[in-house]
């Protein structure tokens, strides 16, 4: 669903499941988050509790135009920087609702933490009494894959490669106001690979490209011949899966059918994380990366 634009229809839908989860029911839960428990706790109704408060009804305010957003608030060791950005292709109501409920949600599920990152489908935001703004450092990378591996994973391999290539080139080159690719390939036998890789748009190109170079070959050599998957790294983050193609008369019902999986795989979100202990589990470490320690999560594509 990832690649859809434009499609009106379902970019209604779309707004229409946001705000009835706003509506309706409390927000949902993050595709994936962090706590950083190291990071540091504030107390409540300290200046640093103030100061978030006031950064996170702020941010919202401050779109770029293209989904970017970033504030800072207070002084000293109580400053507050938050940072979301919502997914390139994502139509600007449901862009505002998913920061909506990332706001909300993330105080929520971190409560007096000085530190912490959400990632919903849409869009993701993070905060800290650190800078935010081009710091590649903050040790947090996801991946979340599909178990099903390619029937044929040498010819899967090599019509992946060169698109994720091509997206990459394209993102880290997009300027300074949207880093955003997204692109199909034909796959083996009667598929297709979709993809779409995105960076914030503060990076340079340089630093999009290390950052989606990094998140894409651990995912690439971790997870080789795995038919759908994504890697979250705070300042960059990419997508692939691979869908059956079909004909031009029923690509309506394609269309219809790869919206409602993603609905689907943001509800095994939902179970996703209360399946996964402790945030993240030291069990489900596989490592320090480039970009910190490295976890795995499972999910659908
Ligand atoms: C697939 O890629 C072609 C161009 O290569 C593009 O025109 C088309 O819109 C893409 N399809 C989807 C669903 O993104
Ligand atoms: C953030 O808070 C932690 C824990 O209180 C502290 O160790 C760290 O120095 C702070 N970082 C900055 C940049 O103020
Ligand atoms: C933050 O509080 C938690 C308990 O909520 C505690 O386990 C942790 O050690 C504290 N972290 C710091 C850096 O003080
Ligand atoms: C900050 O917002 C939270 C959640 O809305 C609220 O519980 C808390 O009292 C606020 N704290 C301050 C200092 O404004
Ligand atoms: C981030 O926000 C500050 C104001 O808080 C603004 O001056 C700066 O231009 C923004 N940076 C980017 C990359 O959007
Ligand atoms: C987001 O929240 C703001 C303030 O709470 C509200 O005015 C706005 O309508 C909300 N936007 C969406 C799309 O839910
Ligand atoms: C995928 O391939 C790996 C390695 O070849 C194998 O261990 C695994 O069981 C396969 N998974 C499925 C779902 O077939």
């Amino acid at each position: 669903m990832f690649i859809l634009t434009g499609k009106l229809p379902f970019a209604f839908l779309f707004s229409f499941l946001y705000l009835v989860n706003t509506i309706t029911l409390a927000q949902p839960e993050f595709t994936s988050h962090d706590c950083f428990n190291t990071a540091g706790n504030y107390t409540r109704n300290s200046p640093y509790q103030r100061n978030l408060n006031t950064t996170l009804s702020a941010l919202p305010n401050t779109n770029s135009g293209f989904g970017f957003f970033n504030t800072s608030t207070g002084q000293g060791s109580d400053t507050v920087h938050s940072l979301a950005l919502c997914r390139g292709d994502a139509n600007l109501d449901a862009c505002r609702s998913c920061l909506n409920d990332s706001v909300v949600k993330l105080r929520e599920i971190c409560p007096n933490k000085k530190q912490a990152i959400g990632y919903y489908d849409l869009c993701m935001l993070i905060y800290s009494n650190q800078t935010v703004l081009r710091n590649t450092n903050i040790p947090y990378t996801v991946f979340l894959w599909n178990t099903q591996n390619a029937s044929d994973v040498d010819r899967f391999n090599d019509a992946l490669s060169p698109l994720l290539n091509n997206l990459i080139a394209e993102a880290s080159g997009g300027g300074s106001l949207r880093k955003f690719a997204s692109g199909n390939t034909s796959g083996p036998g009667v598929t297709r690979i979709y993809a779409l890789a995105q960076c914030t748009p503060d990076l340079n190109e340089q630093q999009c490209d290390q950052c989606l170079q990094g998140a894409i070959s651990q995912f690439t050599n971790a997870f080789s011949g795995k038919i759908g998957g994504r890697a979250l790294v705070p300042m960059c983050n990419f997508r692939m899966r691979k869908k059956h193609q079909q004909t031009p008369e029923v690509e309506n019902t394609e269309t219809e059918t790869m919206d409602i999986g993603t609905a689907e795989s943001l509800q095994y979100g939902f179970s996703l994380v209360k399946s996964a202990t402790n945030d993240f589990a030291e069990d489900n470490k596989l490592g320090q990366g480039g970009f910190g320690a490295v976890y795995k999560l499972f999910a659908k594509e």
